[in-house]
């Protein structure tokens, strides 16, 4: 079922239900993050490995403190700026928080989504959501109600329909577990934003934040097969590839340019006057369109390492692993 109705989204979290949400980012497949049996139901419906731990939404740092987590100081200062916001904190968990949710480690992940209907939801609840990207493991995360019921409608209790997302891309995800903090995933906050408020961050995390799990694997064989897109997805300078593919056969992910040695009929161009923010915003909904053409090969071109630029970066090159 599909709808805006917060109060029948509410119902079914209550009843340990999954319920996807919109948030600025991408959709979440929620859940009570306080009800195990609840949260083993996102596992299940995402086919999502069990080692791989989920973030919890709340709407308040409030809350988080009630809830037994302590906030570093340099957290509290970055939430100052950036909650809500597409921002993601890995802190020592709780007692309180399920060992299902942070799969078994000490660290728990938290956010404060920035979406109105998905706020004035979280406001009402007395428990923090788990909550995944709302596409099963290894694709693309959806970016409007109607990429979530494609792929997980007949899983879903109830979809809050919140309109197509904003930001497009996952939020950023900081560890304080070392210090200075890590990035362990590039997303809707950039480095030079996070590194204005609380100096400089490290994006190569060490031992102490473990290492994150991804949907996408970078290498090969960490999960048994990529699918982030169907057709092979090659990300770097397109040109260098033409002579492989008769012209007719190739599909582009261009920042801004149209390329014509090509028909245009395959090129998806993401920001027409080169904003990165609005290439990120449209980035997962051109993967799935043009996932659909009559093409051999995608080929993307990288975008420029800064801003939401190394975000869009992480994400093509991550859907560009070979099949293992
Ligand atoms: O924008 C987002 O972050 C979206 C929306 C729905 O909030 N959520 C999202 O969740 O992208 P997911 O599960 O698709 O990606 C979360 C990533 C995973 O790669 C997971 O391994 C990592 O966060 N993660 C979760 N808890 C962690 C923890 N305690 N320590 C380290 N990494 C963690
Ligand atoms: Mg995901």
């Amino acid at each position: 079922m599909v709808g805006t109705d917060i109060q029948v989204a509410i119902q079914y979290l209550q009843q340990g239900e999954l319920v996807a949400i919109p948030t600025e980012t991408v959709y979440g497949l929620a859940a009570n993050a306080f009800n195990a049996d609840a949260v083993t139901k996102i596992y299940k419906a995402k086919n999502r490995p069990s080692f791989n731990p989920l973030i919890i939404h709340t709407n308040s740092l409030e809350k988080l403190k009630g809830w037994g987590l302590s906030l570093p100081e340099d957290m509290l200062k970055l939430a100052a700026h950036f909650s809500p916001g597409p921002l993601t904190y890995v802190i020592p968990k709780s007692e309180r928080i399920p060992d299902i949710v942070t799969a078994g480690t000490d660290a728990v992940a938290v956010r404060i989504p920035q979406h109105q209907l998905t706020l004035q939801l979280l406001e009402q609840l007395d428990f923090p959501v788990a909550a995944p990207s709302a596409n099963p493991s290894g694709f693309v995360s959806p970016t409007n109600a109607w990429h979530v019921s494609e792929q997980m409608g007949d899983k879903i209790a109830y979809i809050l329909n919140g309109g197509s997302c904003e930001v497009g891309v996952e939020s950023t995800i900081i560890s304080f577990l070392e210090s200075p903090p890590a990035i362990l995933r590039h997303g809707g906050t950039s480095i030079e934003a996070i590194e204005a408020v609380i100096g400089k961050v490290t994006d190569k995390p060490g031992e102490a934040s473990g290492r994150i799990v991804t949907d996408n694997p970078v290498a090969p064989g960490q999960l048994a097969r990529h699918y982030a897109t169907k057709h092979q997805l090659i990300h770097g300078d397109p040109k260098k590839y033409f002579n492989y593919f008769p012209p007719e056969r190739i599909g582009i992910i261009a920042f801004s340019a149209i390329y014509g040695e090509l028909p245009a009929r395959n090129q998806v161009v993401l920001s027409h006057s080169r904003n990165l923010d609005e290439a990120a915003q449209n980035l997962f909904a051109a993967m799935r369109t043009i996932d659909t053409y009559d093409i051999d090969v995608i080929l993307a071109e990288k975008f420029p390492d800064q801003g939401l630029g190394r975000a869009i970066n992480d994400r093509l090159k991550r859907a560009s692993v070979p099949e293992a």
